[in-house]
């Protein structure tokens, strides 16, 4: 059984799915604090995610990403943390909180993306969807590996927000 004395709460899922939507929401609904692995890589890097990928590409982010795992890990308690795409990879993630997937077609991604009224910003500011053939093959790959590493999965397509914060409480 998991030890729940660390009450953080960790959204992980796709790019797009929604997981800074649903964080913000939580953060107004449970008084709790937030924060999002992206931002707070882009303040410690002082500069943008896309810029870190091209000036220093992938690898490099993926080790901010581990940095800040660490730091979560040891630092951070009773927040709702939203994640990049990848970050579930981490290997300390089950230290961090309580992992809610959240899940959608990658169709109901893209079609999500696209109705957003900044969609092209949303395309834009993500370096790996920048290309859908291979964003496709990266949803369908990691897929089993974000269920492998939830600890509740919550369908998030076609629902409103409204209804998906009241079943994470
Ligand atoms: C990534 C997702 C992005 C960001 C980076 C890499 C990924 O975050 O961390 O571009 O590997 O899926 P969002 O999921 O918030 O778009």
């Amino acid at each position: 059984m998991k030890n729940l004395k660390n009450k953080n709460i960790v959204l992980i899922g796709f790019m797009g799915v929604g997981k800074g939507t649903i964080a913000r929401a939580l953060i107004q609904k449970t008084k709790r604090m937030g924060l999002d692995t992206d931002d707070v890589i882009e303040s410690m890097e002082n500069r943008k995610i896309k810029t870190i990928f091209e000036q220093e590409g992938e690898s490099y982010f993926r080790e901010c990403e581990k940095k800040t795992a660490k730091w979560l890990e040891k630092s951070v308690q009773n927040t709702i943390i939203s994640t990049g795409g990848g970050f579930f990879k981490v290997s300390n993630l089950d230290k961090i909180g309580t992992i809610i997937y959240l899940q959608s077609s990658f169709d109901g991604i893209i079609k999500r993306l696209k109705e957003h009224e900044n969609a092209e910003l949303k395309f834009a500011k993500r370096p790996l969807l920048s290309d859908e053939e291979k964003a496709k093959a990266l949803f369908h790959e990691r897929t089993a590996l974000y269920e492998k590493k939830a600890d509740v999965i919550i369908d998030v397509e076609n629902r409103s927000v409204k209804e998906i914060v009241k079943e994470i409480i």
